[in-house]
């Protein structure tokens, strides 16, 4: 059994413009869509997909349109309510290409809401091998929940992956409170090491290296995400890069998000860690070729076409 928690979730709305946006005027759309976005729900629905038991965590009020679209997908969840409804970020498509995003800034979660998803959260991962905390916090919430969080269920023998970025991020990662597995992308583990994400990029030696440190620091596995270079993957046993043969991406949306299921589902199979990193990128790259957020199954995956070398 897995766990995820988005602590800020987000209905994520599309509407598809077969004219250019019009500033100021009327326009009608030629379709819209809503699903039920924010990472951790990403990470379960790629794992639910896999067949593995799983439970994404997150908080919505009873009536909430985020429930209706969970329980469309028949993803299991469980919901913790909170006075306010949960956001809607809104994308704008148009013919050509272009997106506009448009994110509303969510509700204020109150302290004592923010013990109540704690709460559930130590309730529901009684089984489970591994918690994911995922995504960004509510507003207002101290960047060093996450590490308030990670002690809660280390004290009690989970091993918890952390998927964020920022404030939450960086001061979890100073914190006294580790996470298991960081996935970070260039641009998170550039706000970790003060290098540009390109310089990370385009020289391996230096994402490694920021990988060791983390590693020496309590980090046992540090997941490096580089878009289409792969993935990097460094413990205390030893280093490992995976590529998928070239791609031609549709949606890049929840990339990351589907990398680390597919990691998650390979270690918690007892894979071997070369094989787990290959099944992430395999993940990762299944995801860029599926349009909007749409997670991969088994069956999308082109294992054969990822190699992975040791570093
Ligand atoms: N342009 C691309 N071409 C091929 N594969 C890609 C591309 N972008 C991403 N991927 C695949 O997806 C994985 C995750 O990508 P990336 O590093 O962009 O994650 P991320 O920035 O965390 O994404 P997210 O938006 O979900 O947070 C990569 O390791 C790779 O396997
Ligand atoms: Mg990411």
């Amino acid at each position: 059994m897995i766990v995820t928690l988005t602590a800020n979730p987000s209905i994520d709305r599309t509407v598809q413009l077969d004219a250019p946006l019009r500033r100021a005027e009327v326009q009608r759309c030629s379709a819209a869509t809503s699903v039920a976005g924010g990472k951790g729900v990403n990470v379960a629905r790629a794992i639910h997909a896999a067949g593995r038991d799983v439970i994404a965590l997150l908080p919505a009020r009873e009536g909430d349109p985020m429930r209706t679209l969970l329980d469309e997908r028949a993803l299991p969840y469980h919901a913790v309510p909170v006075p306010f409804a949960v956001r809607t970020n809104l994308t704008i498509a148009e013919a050509d290409g272009t997106t506009t995003k448009i994110n509303e800034p969510g509700h204020a979660l109150s302290p004592a809401d923010a013990e109540s998803l704690v709460d559930a959260l130590l309730a529901q991962c009684q089984d489970a091998a591994w918690v994911a905390l995922c995504g960004s916090l509510p507003q207002g919430a101290p960047a060093g929940w996450y590490g308030e969080v990670i002690g809660r269920l280390r004290e009690r023998g989970k091993r918890v992956a952390l998927d964020t970025s920022g404030a939450p991020l960086t001061e979890t990662v100073a914190g006294d409170h580790l996470p298991s597995l960081l996935k970070p992308n260039s641009d998170e583990l550039a706000e970790l090491t003060g290098e540009a994400p390109e310089t990370l990029e385009d020289n391996l030696d230096l994402v490694v290296a920021a990988g060791r440190t983390l590693v020496a620091r309590g980090i046992e596995y540090v997941l490096v995400t580089l878009g289409s270079k792969g993935a990097v993957l460094v413990t205390a046993d030893g280093q490992w890069q995976a590529e998928h043969a070239p791609v031609s991406p549709v949606s890049t949306v929840g990339a990351g998000d589907s990398t680390l299921s597919g990691f998650l589902l390979g270690v918690s199979a007892n894979q071997s860690l070369a094989d787990a990193l290959a099944l992430a990128v395999a993940y990762g790259s299944a995801a860029v070729r599926l349009p909007g957020s749409q997670v991969p199954n088994p069956e999308h995956l082109t294992l054969e076409a990822v190699t992975v070398r040791s570093l």
